[in-house]
């Protein structure tokens, strides 16, 4: 079942499958080189990695810190260009650094304004939940993002510098009422 999809774009936001697998590990080993966690446990077998998808999209069984949340594939034709993750809450860390929405495009995709169609889906998604203020934050040195995030409507709200973390983090609000 489509959990989204963007009619402009022709994307799909859906949560991942079994027959998924070879294409999510294909996108991480390539957004592993750019520092970036697409798959979240890419250690675990793969029917283990969706039970923890599944968990956390229902809210069951939580680890401590975690917040129930939805990871999600986006689809175009038959590629799996991109994922999507919305936290449905926010946590301290996730206030300071993290934010609701985290996104990914793989480089082949890139520039055709995918990640701002996720981006702006989970918006309404997260609306949907009753979350109308929605953080979104990325690195400072990320101006991809940042543009992303601005073309949906993202205020700034500061740029914060973290002991143990570089660079600093720009932190927008995009609200969705
Ligand atoms: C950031 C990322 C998701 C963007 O994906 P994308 O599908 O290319 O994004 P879009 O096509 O929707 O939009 C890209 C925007 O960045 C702009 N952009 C791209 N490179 C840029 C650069 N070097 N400087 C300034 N703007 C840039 C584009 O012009 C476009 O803005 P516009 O629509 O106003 O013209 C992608 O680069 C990525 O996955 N990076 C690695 C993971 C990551 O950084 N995720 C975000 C974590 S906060």
């Amino acid at each position: 079942m489509p959990w989204a999809t963007d009619a402009t774009s022709g994307l799909v936001l859906r949560p991942p499958r079994m027959s998924d697998e070879d294409q999510l590990r294909a996108g991480h080993a390539e957004l592993v080189q750019e520092g970036f966690p697409y798959l979240f446990h890419p250690e675990l077998p793969w029917g283990e990695q969706l039970d923890l998808v599944d968990r956390e999209a229902r809210g069951v069984d939580l680890p401590p810190g975690r917040v129930r949340g939805d990871y999600l594939v986006a689809q175009l034709g038959p590629d799996l260009v991109g994922r999507v993750s919305v936290r449905h809450a926010l946590t301290p860390l996730l206030l300071e650094i993290g934010g609701h929405v985290g996104y990914a495009v793989r480089p082949a995709f890139r520039g055709r304004g995918l990640a701002t169609a996720m981006l702006r889906s989970s918006v309404h998604r997260l609306a949907g939940l009753g979350v109308t203020e929605v953080l979104v934050t990325c690195d400072d040195d990320n101006p991809a993002s940042a543009a992303v995030i601005e073309r949906c409507g993202g205020v700034l709200e500061d740029v914060r510098r973290f002991a143990d973390e570089a660079p600093a983090k720009r932190r927008y609000w995009i609200r969705s009422t």
